[in-house]
């Protein structure tokens, strides 16, 4: 079983949403996580979360006390309302809401306190890459993580690849999830994400140490994201 998941970023409307959810039709054994705005969350855990089929918040607070935290959303919030999984660290969140590792673990440790299951976002730039530094790039990204004894997610998205069209060659991913699986002893779930479509999954996820998909724009279209979930 592989884990298929979807980032709407901050797209769509709520007609758009449940059209999307009426549209996806999907015959799979993989588990499909659907990424949504913050404030579709409840009524989409409502009206479709099932068992091979699961609603992901985008972002959570750092912070897992209630308290004067203006405009964030904390874990017990997500629990409260029945999400089960929770995208961090995403790039754009990183550059955006001056995300940093130590931040993105924050945030994974109070999931965890609430049993919601972390989608951990890393990925090295064009720079980076270039320079030839992204192993240790990413070793720094996930270093935080090495004392943590659960399951863990992680969705290797490269920057260059994201919402550009450009996906890495397959040694290059193989390279970086074995690279990530190498830091650990426990079991590792490593996702791509990064230019995904209905195209070029099915060899993505037949890669070496892949387990699944984090997919961006090609998600927003319901028939095109049931396409990946069964390839
Ligand atoms: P993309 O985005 O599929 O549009 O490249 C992936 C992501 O940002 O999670």
């Amino acid at each position: 079983m592989k884990i298929i998941a979807a980032n709407f970023k901050m797209n769509g409307d709520r007609e758009f949403v449940d059209n999307w959810f009426q549209n996806f039709d999907a015959d799979t054994e993989n588990l499909v996580v659907v990424g949504l705005p913050a404030i579709y969350l409840e009524s989409s855990v409502q009206n479709f979360n099932k068992s091979h089929f699961k609603i992901a918040a985008q972002n959570v607070s750092k912070f897992n006390n209630p308290g004067a935290y203006t405009g964030q959303m904390s874990s017990a919030m997500l629990n409260d309302v029945g999400v089960e999984f929770c995208i961090v660290g995403h790039s754009e969140a990183r550059e955006h809401l001056c995300e940093d590792n130590q931040s993105v673990y924050e945030k994974y440790s109070c999931l965890k306190s609430f049993s919601i299951t972390p989608i951990v976002c890393i990925g090295e730039s064009l720079e980076v890459r270039e320079a030839n530094n992204h192993l240790d790039f990413i070793s720094d990204q996930i270093e935080k993580f090495n004392t943590a004894e659960d399951k863990i997610i992680f969705a290797y998205e490269p920057i260059w690849a994201i919402g550009t069209g450009l996906v890495p060659t397959q040694e290059q991913i193989e390279e970086m999830s074995s690279h990530i699986k190498s830091h650990f002893s426990q079991q590792v779930t490593v996702l791509y994400g990064g230019s995904v479509n209905s195209k070029n999954s099915s060899e993505i996820l037949n890669m070496n140490n892949i387990d699944g998909v984090l997919v961006g724009g090609a998600s927003l279209n319901a028939e095109e994201f049931a396409n990946i979930a069964q390839s």
